[in-house]
């Protein structure tokens, strides 16, 4: 039976473009597929912390160097990183923040790319351990950043979530990509729903 972890990350409620479109696609998705289980975990209500200096020793220090708190700190992560392995597709849904992800994003990012557990590094280098899985990531932005235009190369989103995901060996990836949210109601609205209907066409297809 597949697994699917879906992860919102907008703080905002029913105002959240990336949460709605996500949710409902999840939620249209498994209609699709009732033999699948759907983990829904939302950063953007329920952050998970920074990397601090017990994790780091958590992570990297031999077990004489370890400390009830870098035990604690690295239980999270393993905890998360669990939950992310457990997983064969990934539904995100994030908007753009200052051309990136918004820093919950970034957080939880940071507690599951972990050397040993999502990636190794051996005599050649770099090596994703996340293999045979599937990422979906919706994404909204007030602007737009077609490729090709001067504005493309703001998009640091985009480009990062492929590098980092691709890093651990997830690189069955897909974007959707609800733009232009601050570009005038017209566009706004086109523009949602143009995702909305890529989204219902992968609700059967991906
Ligand atoms: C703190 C903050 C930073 C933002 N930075 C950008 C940005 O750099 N580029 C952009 O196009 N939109 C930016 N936006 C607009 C959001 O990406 C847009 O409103 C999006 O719909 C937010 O996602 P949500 O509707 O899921 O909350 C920003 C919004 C906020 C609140």
């Amino acid at each position: 039976m597949s697994k699917v972890l879906v992860i919102t990350a907008s703080p905002r409620g029913e105002r959240s473009v990336s949460r709605a479109l996500t949710t409902n696609f999840a939620q249209n998705w498994a209609k699709h597929h009732p033999d699948a289980t759907v983990l829904l975990r939302d950063l953007g209500h329920h952050p998970v912390p920074h990397v601090t200096e017990p994790w780091v020793i958590g992570a990297s220090a031999p077990p004489e160097a370890q400390t009830p708190e870098s035990k604690a700190a690295i239980a999270v992560s393993d905890q998360l990183v669990d939950e992310f392995l457990g997983a064969e597709r990934y539904v995100f849904g994030i908007p753009m923040y200052n051309f990136n992800i918004p820093s919950t994003f970034k957080a939880y990012t940071d507690q599951i790319v972990r050397a040993g557990r999502t990636f190794a590094v051996g005599p050649n280098g770099y090596e994703g351990l996340v293999k045979g899985k599937k990422a979906l990531f919706i994404t909204s932005s007030g602007g737009s950043y077609p490729l090709g235009s001067p504005m493309a190369a703001y998009n640091f989103q985009e480009p990062y979530l492929r590098t980092i995901f691709g890093f651990v060996g997830v690189t069955d990836v897909q974007f959707v990509v609800a733009d232009g949210m601050a570009q005038g109601e017209d566009a706004a609205k086109l523009s949602r729903e143009k995702a909305e209907a890529a989204l219902k066409e992968l609700a059967t297809s991906w």
